[in-house]
């Protein structure tokens, strides 16, 4: 089922480092409709959840304590093929290798410290959303 809606976190070192309103500024600006945003706080324990599909990985632990250590801002975005353009639009996961112009290029400052997050599928995007807003906080 294709939705045209993805899922986006801007990650805790973008919101500490006064990223955040340039990045909504940007999202927005490339024509992405916000149908819901919450300004939130992970738990070791809800980020462990949401990332559970890595937990087998090496970097399992340093995700969930990085992702737990500051707010961040969660939204459900609407466009057309949301998932694979919010991809591009935010680039490479390792942002040394993200292109010029992506969010991640711009932003972030590891694999670690990567600025934003964006869902991989439109299962996924469902599922992520779901984990933040319930009926009555997206529209
Ligand atoms: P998200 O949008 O955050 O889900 O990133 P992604 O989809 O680009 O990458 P993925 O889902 O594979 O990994 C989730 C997060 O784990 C990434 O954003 C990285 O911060 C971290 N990560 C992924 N791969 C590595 C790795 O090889 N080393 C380290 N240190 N961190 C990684
Ligand atoms: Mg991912």
């Amino acid at each position: 089922m294709v939705t045209n809606r993805t899922f986006t976190m801007i990650k805790p070192d973008a919101v500490a480092n006064g990223h955040a309103g340039a990045i909504l500024d940007r999202i927005i600006k490339a024509g992405y409709k916000v149908v819901a945003l919450k300004y939130t706080k992970l738990t070791t324990e809800t980020a462990g959840q949401f990332y559970a599909v890595h937990s087998e990985r090496p970097f399992y632990k340093d995700l969930v304590s990085f992702m737990s250590q500051g707010p961040i801002y969660a939204a459900i975005l609407e466009k057309d093929n949301a998932i694979e353009d919010f991809r591009k639009f935010i680039g490479a996961t390792d942002p040394s290798k993200a292109d010029a112009g992506t969010i991640r290029a711009d932003f972030a400052k590891s694999i670690d410290a990567n600025a934003i997050h964006g869902s991989d599928s439109d299962e996924n995007a469902a599922i992520e959303g779901n984990f933040f807003f319930n009926n009555f906080e997206r529209f």
